[in-house]
């Protein structure tokens, strides 16, 4: 029987951290025996934050060795980005035409935008429809995210429904699975771990900045027991052995921040010499994110090919 498919991007616009890690690109790793995995770098999507050549392929290669060095192996998952397959831009737009404004209007990142007064490029504003062709152009089943993510794939079912009542069945509905203890990785400062709010741990930190990151992390709490190093300090161990030491340290922060450099420098350590290997060969990574592009390729445009046949403009 042919395996399922499990398929998630990631951004080229900064370091990746722990959040990124946990909610997302360990899936990849973990399920990669079981299911026909397919991790793409989304650079196109990254344009809207990056807009440096500099900067955005120093951004592609870092995520690029940043997933072989967590142990996605080339030979059994694919591994590409988003910019070598034109179909996904092309995609885009046939969904574009089916899509109303008043639509994309209730997406919580245009919304936020809003609120806060800011001017919306027409490339933000239109990100969900580049995901949602992301998405279906490969008929996967699940797609793993972390919970801010999940109204993007609702927004891909939504356009894959729509796209099959106008043309005929086309797509099929993927999934979004999102781990209940990691759907929210807190940041130092309590918020989201994000690479935009300058809150993270990043997965490839070394020594001296995880305890600088940790040093930082916002320790007000209620109840004794510091919120926020608790929530990711249970990234690394189980409540039951957790929460024992916290309730021997209450009030001790310092202690307890402590025991969590010393947890995420075991947990990180192997990664950053992992990542130093692959480091020594990018001529050979960049060869795996090629190989994993034509591969990837020729899935997209069989796709296409059928999608144009539905929307009769293969008139050849
Ligand atoms: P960021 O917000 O740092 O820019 P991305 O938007 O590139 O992260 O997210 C890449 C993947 O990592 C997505 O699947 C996203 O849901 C997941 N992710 C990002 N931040 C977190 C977090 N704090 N907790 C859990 N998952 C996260
Ligand atoms: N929007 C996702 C994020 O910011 C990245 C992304 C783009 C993605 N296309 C995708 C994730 C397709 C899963 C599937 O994190």
């Amino acid at each position: 029987m042919a395996k399922k498919i499990l398929l998630s991007g990631i951004q080229p616009s900064g370091k990746p951290h722990i959040g990124n890690y946990f909610g997302m690109m360990k899936q990849m790793v973990d399920f990669q025996d079981d299911y026909d995995v397919y991790a793409f770098i989304v650079d196109y999507h990254a344009l809207k934050s990056v807009q440096d050549a500099k900067s955005m392929k120093g951004n592609i290669i870092a995520v690029l060795l940043d997933f072989l060095a967590i142990g996605l192996d080339p030979k059994k998952a694919l591994l590409y980005k988003q910019s070598d397959i034109s179909e996904h831009t092309e995609l885009a737009w046939i969904f574009d035409t089916i899509t109303t404004m008043p639509y994309l209007m209730r997406a919580h990142a245009f919304k936020d935008a809003e609120a806060k007064n800011k001017e919306i490029d027409v490339g933000s504003f239109n990100y969900p429809m580049l995901m949602a062709a992301d998405i279906l152009l490969y008929d996967p089943d699940i797609i793993p995210v972390g919970a801010d993510q999940k109204q993007h794939i609702e927004i891909a079912r939504d356009t894959a429904e729509k796209f099959n009542r106008i043309y005929g069945d086309t797509f099929k509905l993927p999934e979004a699975m999102i781990m209940k203890e990691v759907a929210v990785v807190p940041g130092t400062d309590g918020r989201k771990m994000s690479k935009s709010y300058n809150n993270t741990i990043p997965l490839f930190a070394e020594y001296e900045e995880i305890k600088k990151c940790v040093m930082s992390i916002v320790t007000d709490s209620g109840e004794g027991i510091p919120k926020n190093v608790y929530a990711i300090h249970n990234l690394l161990r189980p409540a039951s052995e957790l929460l024992p030491l916290y309730e021997s340290k209450i009030g001790k922060y310092k202690e307890l921040k402590e025991l969590l450099i010393e947890d995420l420098e075991k947990f990180i350590a192997p990664l950053r010499e992992r990542r130093k290997e692959f480091e020594k060969d990018i001529p050979k990574a960049l060869t795996i994110l090629k190989a994993g592009g034509e591969k990837a390729k020729k899935i997209a445009s069989a796709k296409m090919e059928e999608v144009r046949g539905k929307i009769g403009v293969n008139v050849y």
